[in-house]
């Protein structure tokens, strides 16, 4: 007779069939650009958190580039969380891509149901195009 062993605790935590979504999203920095100049202030306000502009504003030099990836970060994130809670999808602004003293990039969810996500995220960004990729796991 063969024993069935009850799964762990833990295991039960880390279950794979715990809801899981991915998203990426691409941006292009010439229409990315357009973007911000036809939409303005409205635009940034829309899109981005004071500390995200603050972030960009502190690197004149490739200011567009971290604008471009926290777009590209927010669409990434949407993504992932529409597979797993197309009910509650973020809106932009409610997406904030910070940064640790490292420069390695996490997300602060403005949202009342943050709490039961957790959510990771890359980026990348080069002359010509913006990347970012996320993970959104539910609790
Ligand atoms: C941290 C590192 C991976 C960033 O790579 P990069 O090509 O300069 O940067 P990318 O354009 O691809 O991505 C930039 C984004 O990476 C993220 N990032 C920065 N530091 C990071 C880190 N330590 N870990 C993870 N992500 C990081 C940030 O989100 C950043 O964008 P942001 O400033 O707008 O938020 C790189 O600087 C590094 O240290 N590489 C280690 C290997 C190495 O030393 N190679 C050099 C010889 S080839």
């Amino acid at each position: 007779m063969q024993f069935k062993r009850r799964p762990s605790k833990r295991s039960r935590r880390c279950s794979l069939s715990a809801p899981v979504g991915c998203g990426i999203d691409v941006v292009e920095l010439a229409r990315f650009r357009r973007a911000m100049q036809r939409g303005g202030a409205a635009f940034m306000r829309r899109v981005f958190t004071k500390a995200e502009e603050a972030y960009a504003d502190a690197r004149p030099r490739t200011r567009l580039l971290h604008l471009a990836g926290r777009f590209a970060a927010k669409e990434a994130v949407i993504k992932a969380i529409a597979q797993i809670d197309p009910a509650h999808t973020p809106a932009m602004h409610e997406v904030e891509v910070r940064n640790d003293r490292l420069g390695r990039p996490s997300i602060l969810l403005h949202q009342r149901h943050a709490s039961r996500l957790t959510l990771h995220i890359s980026l990348s960004h080069v002359n010509s195009v913006a990347v970012a990729s996320a993970i959104a796991i539910r609790a």
